[in-house]
């Protein structure tokens, strides 16, 4: 246990927290969301957005989380509070740290519901349901699985209930060991993959779907959707990072560890993409499908190839598990934020937080099914829309500005440099320009122009 109020255990290593890092970021927002993002995004006009974000705005951010927390070593609330009595004399920079906890129970309630997807398809790869289907079939599979919100609901408390149990335990050891073998043997599942869309399937199209930059198709849309995504997919804004970066060994280098962490999410990221779209491409799907995307598209190929079905069955369990390694940093700053102002014990918190955000979930379920045609503020976005919106394009984007601005500004620049400890003094420079300046404008034109 973690007398010290500790938020996530103290890495044991180097390696483990970059596992444990690793393992928040890469998770259904680069295997799932990506694609589809990619998908109703048009194209490689997204990815060269994304690219950019992930660099301009996501690494900065990155760093800047990882700094405050090593500099805070609390849970992500105390820290802004400290730091923000220490440098600015206001403790109003805590409420950063509150809306961060808001977004933690929004995401984690749809992103339980969408693993619970994944945990679905295990038993219907296993049971050879898929086998020799074509695009039009495992839409249909896709389809009814959807229609029924009581599989659904099933499937979704069955995760919430995996992602409770460890964060109750507060022992990141169970997971840091599964991790470290789990996460390598998922780059290389992604990988044959690649390997069997460019054999079986239209790889010219795909790629030139993914990477023939298209100019012209860069909307402010996109360019909102790709920011959000980029947050998303780095999981910085809300405070996760900041909660890591708490028990960072003290010799482990912030930039260099940051920069391993955004090359693992967005190798992850472009190897989902290059394995699905010259599957989509070859069985005349549609690119824009949507959500469902992953799980009609590799389908075809699982039920296709030899030995597919096992194939299929790892590939979901090990898509379960990055999700996993995911929503238990999403659950972990919420336990984290509570913890220094009430009496009750980790276990029941993380209880409480897992409920809440289940029973939230079901917004996103039904929006699935029996409330598909439910439009909570007219227009066309179904509940699960808005709370995606809200949370990557909203809340996640500008907590990031607000850490950023606070980790440039606010933080000394002496003590700044301290903690990071860059190669260069260029590059120190280099990153303040990034989160003083560039990341604030590009992120607050990207949300105004959006609402405009
Ligand atoms: N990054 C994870 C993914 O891509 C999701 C996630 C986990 C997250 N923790 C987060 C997103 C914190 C934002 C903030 O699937």
């Amino acid at each position: 246990m973690d007398k010290a109020g500790a938020p996530v255990g103290q890495w044991s290593s180097r390696f483990a927290f970059l596992m444990a890092a690793i393992g928040s970021s890469v998770g259904l927002g680069n295997i799932w969301k990506f694609p589809y993002m990619i998908g109703t995004g048009g194209g490689s006009a997204f990815m060269l957005v994304y690219l950019a974000c992930v660099m301009a705005v996501g690494l900065p951010i990155l760093i800047a989380e990882l700094m405050l927390g090593r500099m805070g070593r609390q849970g992500p609330i105390e820290t802004l509070i400290d730091l923000g009595r220490r440098y600015s004399g206001s403790a109003a920079w805590g409420l950063i740290g509150c809306v961060g906890v808001l977004a933690a129970v929004l995401i984690l309630s749809f992103y339980s519901v969408v693993a619970g997807w994944s945990l679905a398809y295990i038993p219907k790869l296993l049971l050879g349901e898929m086998s020799g289907l074509t695009g039009a079939q495992t839409g249909e599979v896709f389809g009814s699985l959807l229609a029924d919100p009581w599989k659904l609901t099933f499937w979704h408390a069955l995760f919430m209930l995996l992602t409770i149990i460890p964060v109750a335990r507060g022992i990141q050891a169970g997971i840091e060991k599964a991790v470290v073998w789990m996460m390598p043997l998922l780059f290389v599942l992604l990988l044959v993959l690649c390997i069997y869309a460019a054999i079986e399937g239209d790889f010219a199209a795909g790629m030139a779907y993914l990477f023939k930059p298209d100019f012209a198709a860069v909307t402010w849309d996109v360019v909102l959707a790709a920011t959000g995504q980029a947050f998303f997919s780095l999981s910085v804004g809300l405070g996760t990072m900041l909660a890591y970066g708490a028990y960072l060994p003290a010799n482990v280098s912030i930039p260099r560890t940051s920069l391993v962490i955004v090359f693992a999410a967005i190798l992850t990221a472009v190897l989902a993409g290059a394995a699905i779209f010259p599957i989509v491409f070859a069985n005349g799907l549609n690119p824009s499908e949507g959500p469902g995307l992953v799980f009609v598209t590799l389908t075809v190929a699982f039920g296709a190839m030899p030995g597919g079905a096992l194939f299929g069955a790892v590939f979901f369990v090990l898509l379960a598990i990055a999700a996993l390694t995911s929503s238990v940093s999403l659950l972990e700053p919420i336990v984290a934020a509570f913890r220094g102002r009430s009496s009750l014990s980790r276990s029941t918190l993380a209880w409480i937080g897992g409920i809440v955000a289940w029973v939230i979930g079901f917004l996103t379920l039904f929006s699935f099914n029996i409330w598909s045609d439910v439009h909570p503020l007219g227009g066309t976005r179904t509940w699960f829309d808005w709370i995606d919106f809200l949370t990557s394009n909203i809340m996640l984007p500008l907590g990031g500005v607000m850490l950023a601005l606070f980790a440039g500004w606010v933080v000394s620049r002496e003590d700044g440099a301290a903690i990071l400890g860059f190669e260069s003094p260029l590059l120190f420079r280099l990153w303040r320009i990034l989160v003083r300046v560039v990341a604030p404008v590009g992120v607050v034109a990207a949300v105004v122009s959006n609402m405009l």
